[in-house]
């Protein structure tokens, strides 16, 4: 069976640019968890369903049709009822309101569900928050991702700049940190890292030294 990389970590860290350039390095799959929770919060605040309200969450999450593809970059393609909704995942909308959606233990059982379907095919790298701890607790490779939260805000700063959004560096430090907060300490799969994973702080570090980091342990091994 080809290999299954975890890759977890907090928001910022560089997870999903990596994990992608690794998964095109290696010719395996890439998905991206926290497009999936991204996708339901949409749904959710398009529905106007109220986010602390778990039974509602649960019965939005079972109904909406969601589905991934890969197009030929490697990116993952978010489909929510049938349209392509990749684009409006990222706004920031979506990232002030996705961790009140993802710490819903019904939410997570399905997008769980769905990613361990995934995961038991093989070839796979998947990152998250909860990959390597209860994804894919079996994944021949785990990874736990971090950078300092100026650097983590800066590198969401400048994502944000090239689709013309503009908020302050304390803006976006504020954000980051009240989303980890709720990620690390939610009841359901809090974002931890693995026991088994190799620990790798990128705040001096390039996308293309992180993306090496793992192929030459994932190649040498
Ligand atoms: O890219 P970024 O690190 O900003 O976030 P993301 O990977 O798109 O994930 C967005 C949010 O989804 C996270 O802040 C978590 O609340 C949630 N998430 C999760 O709970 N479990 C995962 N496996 C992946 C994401």
């Amino acid at each position: 069976m080809k290999a299954r990389i975890a890759i977890d970590g907090p928001a910022g860290a560089g997870k999903s640019t990596v994990a992608r350039a690794v998964a095109k390095k290696l010719g395996l799959a890439y998905l991206d968890t926290g497009a999936m929770y991204r996708a339901i919060t949409l749904a959710a605040l398009n529905a106007d369903v109220e986010l602390s309200d778990g039974r509602a969450l649960a019965a939005l999450t079972a109904k909406v049709e969601l589905d991934i593809q890969i197009n030929s970059d490697g990116e993952n393609v978010i489909f929510l009822n049938g349209k392509n909704v990749s684009k409006e995942i990222r706004e920031p909308q979506i990232n002030r309101n996705v961790s009140y959606v993802a710490r819903c233990p019904e939410v997570r059982e399905i997008m769980v569900s769905k990613q361990q379907e995934i995961g038991r095919r093989g070839g796979v790298v998947m990152d998250g928050r909860d990959i390597g701890t209860n994804v894919m607790p079996d994944a021949d490779f785990k990874f736990f991702l971090t950078a300092s939260l100026t650097e983590r805000a800066r590198r969401r700063l400048a994502e944000l700049q090239e689709k013309g959004i503009s908020l302050t560096l304390p803006e976006m430090m504020a954000e980051i940190t009240m989303r980890d907060k709720i990620d690390s300490e939610r009841e359901c799969s809090p974002l931890q890292a693995a026991k088994d994973a190799i620990h790798l702080d990128t705040t001096e570090m390039t996308i293309e030294q992180v993306v090496k980091f793992i192929v030459d342990i994932v190649v040498g091994s």
